[in-house]
C-alpha cells in the first residue's frame, strides 16, 4: 500500500479538524463510489482496473505486438487525458534514454499532436525518414485541433512511403464508440480501431487503451498494470482514515482551507517528470472550477531545489508540498573514491547514491518545514509495472474524492472551451466568426 505521510503538515492543521472532516471524506467516497454526485456519467474509470485478460486486452497485445514487428518508430498523436498517461507511464517505467538505441521489434516511441511548432514537425520528420513507421491516433472528441492537424500531415507521411493502403495498414484510432471525425475517418479508411468508452473522460483513460496501447507497444506488461490498479482499487475501498487515499484528499483540502492554494508536486526519481505532469493534469483539470481549486505545480528534485529551492524556502507562504519518493529498483550506485579528495568529498567514498539521496530528501523536508512549508510525503514502494498501476488508481480516487470535497464537478472541464473557441475565430473556422 501506497504511504501517505502527514506528520510534517501537523503544525498548520490540527489532528482534531482532520478527524473532523471524517463525514465529509466518507460523503464524498460515498457519492463517487455510488455514482451519485456531478459528473456521475463519467465513472467508467472505477471498473478499468482488471485482474484477468479480457478481448480488449488481447487485442491491445495483439496489435501491440505487430506494430512492434512492423514499425522501428511509433508515433503517439494525442493531447492532454489522450498522451499524457502513455508518456507517464513509459517514461516512468522505461526512463529518460528510452528510445536510444531502439528500432523494429522495439520500436521508438515518439509523441506528436501536443503543439503547434513548426521545428518540432521538422524534426520529427527528419527522424522518421527511412525508418518503418506506424501511428496511433488517439482523441475521444476525434475533433481536437492540434492532434487532429498532426494526423493529417502524418497520413501524408505515410502515404508517402506506403502508398494509401499500405498508410491505412499502420494507423490505428483510439476514440468514441460512434461519434467524432476520427471515428468517421477510421471507418472511411479501414483503421483498425480501440474504444475510450463513452463514461470515461480523457484525464481519466490511461488504463483504456488510450493509455494501454502506446504502453503495450513499448514493452510494458500491461495485465501487471492494470493488476496493480485492481489492487489498489480493493485496498483503498477502506473507509477510514487508515486509507491513504483519505488522508490525501483530506489533507490537501485542509491545506486549501488554510489559506494554501499551490501545490508543489516534487518527485526524487528523475523519470518521474511525465508522470507528475499527468498528476498535474489530473488534479488541475478536475479540480479548478467555479474559482476554486488548488494549482499543482510540478518541481522534479534535487535539480529544482537549484530552480524553486530559493521560493520555496522563503517565498510567499501560499503553497504546500507533496513529496513523492520510490525505492530503488536498480543495481546500488556507490560515491566512487578519490585519491587526494580534490573535491572534498572522501567522507561518501563507498556510500550509496540511494544514501545520498534520501539525505537530500529528509534535509529538504525539514528546510521546507522549518521554512513554513506543510509537506505530505507518498512513499510509493518499489518501482514496479504494478505499483505504478497502483499509483494510477489511488491518484485517481484521491482525486475525485478531493474534488467532492472541494464542491466541483471533478469529471468535466467547461473552461477548456474557451480558448478553443477564440482560436476557431482567429483561424476563420465555419460557425466560428467573431
Ligand atoms: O482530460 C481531458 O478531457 C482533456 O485533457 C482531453 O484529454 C484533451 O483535451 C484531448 O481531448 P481529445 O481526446 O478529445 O482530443
Amino acid at each position: 500500500m501506497i504511504k501517505v505521510d502527514i506528520s510534517n503538515i501537523w503544525g498548520l492543521v490540527s489532528l482534531p479538524r482532520l478527524l473532523a472532516m471524517e463525514k465529509e471524506v466518507f460523503e464524498a467516497h460515498r457519492i463517487l463510489t455510488e455514482g451519485s454526485g456531478a459528473g456521475s456519467k463519467y465513472l467508467g474509470w472505477l471498473n478499468l482496473p482488471k485482474k484477468t485478460v479480457t478481448g480488449e486486452i488481447e487485442k491491445i497485445q495483439r496489435t501491440a505486438l505487430k506494430i512492434r514487428e512492423e514499425s522501428e518508430i511509433c508515433v503517439v498523436v494525442g493531447i492532454g487525458g489522450s498522451c499524457l498517461g502513455s508518456q507517464a507511464v513509459i517514461e516512468l517505467l522505461q526512463g529518460e534514454y528510452r528510445n536510444i538505441g531502439k528500432g523494429r521489434g522495439d520500436p521508438m516511441i515518439l509523441f506528436a499532436g501536443n503543439n503547434l511548432s513548426s521545428r518540432r514537425w521538422n524534426d520529427l520528420c527528419g527522424l522518421l525518414e527511412n525508418k518503418d513507421v506506424s501511428v496511433i491516433a488517439v482523441s475521444k472528441s476525434g475533433t481536437t485541433t492540434e492532434p487532429a492537424i498532426a494526423l493529417r500531415n502524418l497520413r501524408g507521411v505515410l502515404e508517402a512511403k506506403y502508398g494509401k493502403d499500405g498508410a491505412n495498414r499502420r494507423i490505428y484510432a483510439v476514440t468514441d464508440p460512434v461519434r467524432g471525425a476520427l471515428r468517421k475517418m477510421a471507418e472511411e479508411n479501414g483503421w483498425e480501431t480501440f474504444v475510450i468508452p463513452a463514461n470515461v473522460g480523457g484525464r481519466f483513460s490511461v488504463l483504456t487503451a488510450v493509455g494501454l496501447l502506446p504502453m503495450a507497444v513499448a514493452g510494458i506488461d500491461i495485465l501487471q498494470v492494470l493488476q496493480g490498479a485492481a489492487e489498489a482499487k480493493e485496498a483503498y475501498d477502506l473507509r477510514s482514515f487508515e486509507n491513504p487515499v483519505w488522508l490525501y484528499a483530506a489533507a490537501r483540502n485542509l491545506l486549501y482551507r488554510s489559506g494554501k492554494s499551490i501545490e508543489i508536486i516534487s518527485g526524487f526519481e528523475p523519470d518521474f517528470g511525465a508522470f507528475s505532469t499527468w498528476w498535474q493534469h489530473l488534479f488541475s483539470e478536475s479540480e479548478g472550477k467555479e474559482g476554486k481549486g488548488i494549482v499543482p505545480v510540478t518541481a522534479s528534485m534535487p535539480a529544482q531545489l537549484h530552480t524553486l529551492g530559493q521560493m520555496i524556502q522563503e517565498g510567499g507562504r501560499h503553497f504546500f508540498e507533496t513529496v513523492v519518493s520510490f525505492e530503488n529498483a536498480g543495481a546500488e550506485v556507490r560515491v566512487a573514491p578519490e585519491a587526494g579528495n580534490p573535491d572534498g568529498l572522501e567522507y561518501l567514498a563507498g556510500k550509496s547514491l540511494d544514501f545520498v539521496d534520501s539525505c537530500a530528501r529528509q534535509g529538504m523536508v525539514e528546510a521546507h518545514m522549518d521554512g513554513g512549508v506543510p509537506v505530505v510525503c507518498v512513499e510509493c514502494g518499489a518501482l514496479s509495472q504494478r505499483s505504478v498501476g497502483e499509483l494510477i488508481f489511488f491518484l485517481e480516487l484521491s482525486c475525485g474524492i478531493s474534488a467532492y470535497i472541494l464542491g466541483v464537478n471533478p469529471f468535466n472541464q467547461p473552461g477548456v472551451e474557451r480558448y478553443k473557441r477564440n482560436m476557431y475565430a482567429l483561424l476563420g473556422k465555419p460557425g466560428y466568426e467573431r
